[in-house]
């Protein structure tokens, strides 16, 4: 059941670019330039007509939230809110006729997820459900939406559903663009063919990075803290490696904006502390690498994720993790992946259980 893996968490890793094909399986057509989501279609002149898309979520599922911010603004041009479903059900947050709420579940079963929805539609507001597990709570009570087909996800520490969220939030950004006149035809196919090509490049990072990322592993174990930073599409990438690593190692961690880093954070530097940046070359690029050198220059040990060939942070950081290139929108999809390795096996190395970290459930249906 395991596929021949010690856990299900290592497994669920390994099986994204399998996860992700299935999520763009029938949806994307990278060669005729088209994106369709089936479970939208009877929604869609009213999503397109969104004055603002409130996105709830949990955890994970909240980070996968903020990507589909980023791409959703930047594919489609509509305002989008990000909300911790838990804070938004009692805030009495204020809906208008022209919104829409898209909640974000793995499981389908979240408590403070679904009660967004129930919010949503007292408020008469359109629903919509991005979730995993077929014919659960949430899936059933909203509008509609659309499936991650990633397949069931066992381990606590979400991994594949993250990325099958990013994925299906990235088709929603890009069919949104279309409809609503944003992208060209070209620019769409593009992106499509960007899209299609992930999981490939998934596969690459697994295979090509694994053995350097459990060495840097084992220098981490010990830590008893540790930063991450990013910027831009990968601000929320920081906060799910931090969350990964402390729900299954107990190692605390943080994720930060990379520029917020000097507003608090730094103060926290010392050799001790391993401060993992993506640092990716797209349009802030310069400015991370002044923050690495800031660390760097405090005695910080940094440990870098960049795209494939730049060697401009040889001489900066301690380790260099290469992921593929890929369009800036999606980096998520590709950065994420030696994180959640790295996660692994640091906790492997602590001697936790990985799949069933102490006080954490799997879903949490109760608030
Ligand atoms: C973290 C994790 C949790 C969940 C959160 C929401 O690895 O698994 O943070 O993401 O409890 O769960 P769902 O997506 O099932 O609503």
């Amino acid at each position: 059941e395991k596929g021949g893996y010690d856990h299900f968490m290592y497994k669920e890793i390994m099986e994204q670019p399998e996860a992700l094909a299935n999520a763009m399986r029938g949806r994307v057509h990278a060669d005729e330039g088209t994106v369709k989501l089936g479970g939208l279609e009877d929604v869609m002149k009213q999503l397109e007509a969104a004055d603002r898309i409130v996105i709830c979520a949990c955890g994970t599922s909240w980070h996968a939230g903020l990507v589909g911010e980023y791409l959703i603004e930047r594919f489609a041009r509509i305002p989008v809110e990000v909300e911790y479903a838990s804070e938004f059900r009692y805030r009495d947050p204020i809906l208008n006729e022209n919104d829409v709420v898209l909640v974000i579940s793995q499981s389908g079963e979240t408590a403070d997820t679904l009660a967004a929805v129930r919010q949503a539609k007292e408020a008469g507001v359109l629903a919509l459900g991005v979730v995993n597990a077929v014919g659960s709570t949430i899936a059933r009570e909203t509008d509609a939406g659309v499936y991650l087909h990633a397949g069931p996800e066992i381990g606590v520490a979400s991994t594949k559903a993250f990325t099958a969220q990013v994925t299906v939030l990235a088709q929603i950004a890009l069919l949104l663009g279309k409809t609503r006149g944003v992208l060209s035809d070209a620019d769409l196919k593009e992106n499509l063919e960007a899209l299609a090509k992930i999981p490939t490049q998934i596969r690459e990072v697994l295979e090509q990075q694994a053995e350097k990322i459990e060495a840097i592993a084992r220098e981490m174990r010990l830590a008893q803290n540790a930063l991450y930073l990013g910027r831009g599409v990968n601000f929320p990438v920081a906060l799910e490696g931090a969350l990964k690593l402390k729900e299954i190692s107990y190692i605390h961690a943080e994720g930060y904006p990379a520029a917020e880093m000097k507003h608090g954070p730094i103060a926290l530097i010392d050799r001790f502390m391993p401060v993992l940046f993506v640092a990716t070359r797209e349009a802030t690029y310069d400015k991370v690498v002044s923050n690495i050198e800031e660390v760097v220059a405090r005695g910080g040990s940094v440990i870098a994720i960049t795209d494939t060939g730049n060697r401009g942070l040889d001489d900066l950081a301690e380790h260099v993790i290469e992921v593929p290139k890929t369009s800036d929108a999606f980096e998520p999809l590709l950065t994420v992946i030696p994180f959640q390795l790295l996660s692994y096996h640091v906790a492997v190395m602590r001697g936790c259980d990985v799949d069933m970290p102490r006080n954490l459930a799997k879903s949490v249906t109760v608030e």
